[in-house]
């Protein structure tokens, strides 16, 4: 939970303190899946219908998401971690640049817009902390479909240019499986004229749970998480209601915890083929790992060094290879870690290697020689996923360590804080020495210890 304040500054003064070789112990309940609930709440501009989402992560990325399409006009009803969402009275089709700064995500919505109201104007995303994210796939597929796409003083115009002001179905071959850009051409596939197929398509398990509540809506979408998707477009979507799927990267987030500090934890719910690269891997490092139903059971034990290759889904996913790279700095041997996703998304190795950590970085490939143990310090996360690599490494770490950055974390961990202290481990969020006006931030406790604190 944050605590939502009119300056967002006062996230880069907080850090969390964790007292070191600390041991997780019992259940955790995960949180739905932030990348899915982004692009569904995107989908949800393709109807006039009522959209019901179930399970949706308190986060601030979902909550910049939520004021974008506020901005546009969608009436959004925020029940905790239920989203209710109407778009029929949507009255702009310009995404305002100040909201969709630092939400890449947003960009998602240009296939929704454009195919639904024939025109859609969304500022370019631009390049974050791990990498240039450029979207030609997105461009080049909607061009594909019948779009005129102008890109003037970083904005992306959108406009269908056949008189029908509908997209065509097309054959498209995307050159890389681009997750945002799969979404985005489905998005724009689904009330097109005709079949579209995408090809090289994206697999990812958000994929397949965009598509499967695009078809409760009334689309005609096939083999959605293959290689190759179909989409026969039709006239309207309804609406529904969903569930988000469980978080897959936060799932393995707490088992590469629990396998660094050799615990013994369960989590669910979670849907075990989505990790099923992730728990390979654990296995082969030495950790017992058990499936039951929707829950997972992990048992650390020894750690061996291990290889990574970062890869499209089923392969590892980029977005645990920090995690798992704070891991490897204790285990028994050598291990290679090898980023093949994004160009600058080993910002969290200089500092492992501060702690103490024996790595060596050769462009996007780490050599890592496991030691005793790495030393607490005060560091700072520079994107979401180095930031959960940071906390593991001070659980792991002898002494205290201070972690800041912390408006990373809270883009895409659920009260990650308290489900770690729930498991045993001593962690505190603390505030920066400038006191926080009660107005500012409501808390209902002196932020001493962990604090729940309501969302503003
Ligand atoms: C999604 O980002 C996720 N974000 C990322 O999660 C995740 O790391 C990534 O997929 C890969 O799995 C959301 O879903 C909101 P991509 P996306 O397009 O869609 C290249 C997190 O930590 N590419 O699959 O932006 C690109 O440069 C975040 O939760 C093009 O060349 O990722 C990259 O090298 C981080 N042209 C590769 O594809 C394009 O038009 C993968 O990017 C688009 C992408």
């Amino acid at each position: 939970m944050i605590c939502v304040s009119k300056k967002k500054s006062y996230l880069k003064s907080q850090n969390l303190k964790i007292f070191g070789q600390g041991k997780l112990n019992g259940r955790v309940k995960i949180s739905g899946a932030k990348n899915s609930a982004l692009v569904l709440l995107a989908a949800s501009l393709l109807t006039n219908e009522r959209i019901i989402l179930e399970n949706v992560p308190r986060l601030t990325d979902i909550e910049k998401m939520g004021n974008i399409l506020k901005n546009l006009g969608v009436n959004l009803v925020d029940k905790n971690n239920k989203i209710e969402i109407d778009s029929k009275n949507i009255s702009v089709k310009e995404l305002p640049y100040e909201l969709v700064n630092g939400l890449r995500a947003s960009f998602f919505c240009i296939g929704a817009l454009l195919s639904k109201f024939g025109e859609a104007k969304v500022p370019l995303p631009g390049g974050c902390n791990i990498g240039s994210r450029p979207i030609d796939e997105h461009i080049n597929g909607l061009k594909a479909l019948g779009a005129e796409i102008l890109i003037e003083e970083e904005i992306v115009k959108a406009k269908i240019k056949g008189k029908k002001n509908k997209l065509y179905g097309t054959d498209i071959k995307l050159k890389c499986p681009s997750v945002g850009a799969t979404e985005t051409l489905i998005m724009a596939a689904s009330l097109a004229e005709g079949r579209t197929t995408i090809e090289n398509a994206a697999r990812e398990p958000e994929i397949q749970d965009l598509c499967q509540m695009l078809n409760k809506m009334g689309a005609k979408i096939y083999d959605a998480g293959k290689e190759k998707i179909i989409i026969d477009g039709v006239n309207k979507l309804g609406g529904c209601t969903h569930k988000v799927i469980p978080d897959r990267i936060e799932a393995g987030t707490f088992l590469i915890a629990a396998a660094a500090t050799s615990s013994s934890i369960t989590i669910s719910p979670v849907i075990p083929i989505h990790l099923e690269a992730v728990t390979n891997k654990l296995q082969e490092s030495g950790s017992k790992i058990t499936i039951k139903g929707n829950s997972i059971k992990i048992k650390g034990k020894e750690i061996k060094g291990v290889d990574i290759d970062t890869a499209p889904y089923p392969g590892f996913p980029t977005d645990l290879q920090a995690p798992f790279t704070a891991l490897m700095t204790i285990a028994n041997g050598e291990s290679r870690i090898t980023e093949t996703i994004f160009e600058n998304r080993m910002n969290h190795i200089h500092l492992l290697k501060k702690m103490g950590a024996s790595i060596k970085l050769n462009k996007n490939v780490a050599y890592i020689k496991g030691v005793k143990t790495i030393k607490g310090m005060d560091l700072v996360g520079s994107d979401l996923r180095s930031s959960a690599a940071l906390i593991i490494a001070g659980i792991i770490a002898k002494g205290i360590s201070k972690v800041y950055g912390l408006e990373h974390l809270d883009r895409g961990y659920e009260n990650f804080e308290s489900k770690l202290k729930m498991l045993g481990i001593k962690i505190a969020r603390e505030f920066n020495k400038r006191t926080l006006t009660r107005s500012e931030c409501k808390i209902d406790s002196e932020p001493k210890e962990i604090i729940d604190l309501r969302v503003a």
